[in-house]
């Protein structure tokens, strides 16, 4: 049962204009493409660690624990600390806690959706009573900022969520539908980066085509959630889907004959935050009350790999 949730975002703002000043681009081509208005960019030595401890710490408060109740941190990021060790562990060690394990998944903007799997099968079978799943990103670090078809679209920020082991099973996450096809490996990538290259990189996306694979796997992935439950899309109180591009989430609330009114949106106002977008929409949605206890919360994402999948939840 998901019994806490925590947002943070860097405080500096960018908007379109101020891009437009930088770049050959514009307010209206942006926001009439993707929806995007502005992001936040996290300062100079703003670590994902600093946003991801920020985050947990406020789902901790929510959840009414702290860092020595929970015995595992699962911690989705594209954008570590450092290569290794996994920045989950510096978040285990500035939380105070010093049992249980922490590690990083990487699954690039499906990760969170990955890491809230990882988390519920940890504890559906007694490995762990209560977890802290986060997603945690500074996109703006791995950004061409001179490659105007990829650079308008990013943010950072970061989001965590409180997972605990409960009773009954009426309330909590009902299932987890993850997904991954690796012929996509080039479309959707960091060219160099830490690890076996040796290189430093930056994000190359063919936008094309990772639209027309998003617009039909987030839809599919929710449909198979409420397939394996017994569920129809009139039985969602709400969609909470990765937020990359409005044109991509209008399309998937149509595909599942959702309003928009069902739909939680922040990539207006947040961008494309990756790992981080679906809890920070879920912290949003909870502290604004949108989202309540004994409702059907399906969340999607689609990401670099590619990866893609979906969680169903009673809240
Ligand atoms: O989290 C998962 C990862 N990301 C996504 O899900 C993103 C998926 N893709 C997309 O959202 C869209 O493909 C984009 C928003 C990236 C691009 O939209 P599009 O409608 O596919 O545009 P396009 O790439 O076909 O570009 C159309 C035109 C091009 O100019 P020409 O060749 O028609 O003269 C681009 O050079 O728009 C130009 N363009 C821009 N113009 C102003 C591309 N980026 C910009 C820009 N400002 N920032």
């Amino acid at each position: 049962m998901v019994t806490g949730c925590g947002a943070y975002l860097p405080e500096r703002i960018v908007t379109n204009d101020e891009l437009a000043r930088r770049i050959d681009t514009s307010d209206e081509w942006i926001s009439k493409r993707t929806g995007i208005r502005q992001r936040h960019i996290a300062a100079d030595g703003e670590l994902t660690s600093d946003l991801a401890l920020a985050a947990s710490r406020r789902a901790l408060e929510k959840a009414g624990c702290d860092g020595g109740d929970i015995d595992i941190i699962v911690l989705a990021t594209a954008t570590p600390d450092n290569t290794f060790p996994a920045t989950a562990t510096k978040v285990q060690a500035a939380l105070g806690m010093t049992g249980g394990a922490a590690f990083d998944i990487q699954a690039v903007c499906t990760g969170f959706i990955y890491a809230l799997a990882m988390a519920d099968n940890m504890i559906r079978l007694g490995q762990a009573n209560r977890a802290l799943v986060i997603g945690a990103e500074v996109f703006s670090r791995i950004l061409d900022w001179e490659d105007r078809g990829t650079c308008v679209l990013f943010g950072d920020g970061a989001g965590a969520v409180v997972l605990e082991a409960t009773e009954g099973g009426e309330r909590g996450i009902l299932s987890t539908h993850l997904f991954s096809d690796g012929r996509n490996y080039n479309s959707l990538f960091v060219d160099g980066g830490p690890g076996s290259t040796g290189t430093a990189g930056y994000l190359r996306m063919a936008g094309k085509e990772v639209y027309r694979h998003a617009v039909v796997r987030m839809a599919e992935s929710v449909d198979r959630a409420l397939e394996a439950n017994g569920l129809s899309h009139h039985d969602l109180d709400w969609l909470v889907p990765h937020q990359a591009n409005l044109r991509i989430i209008e399309s998937t609330g149509r595909k599942l004959e959702l309003p928009m009114e069902k739909v939680i949106v922040t990539v207006d106002r947040q961008a494309n935050t990756s790992a981080a977008t679906i809890p920070l929409a879920l912290a949003e949605a909870c502290d604004d009350g949108r989202i309540a206890k004994g409702q059907l919360v399906a969340m999607t994402a689609m990401g670099g790999g590619f990866t893609w999948g979906s969680a169903l939840v009673r809240w």
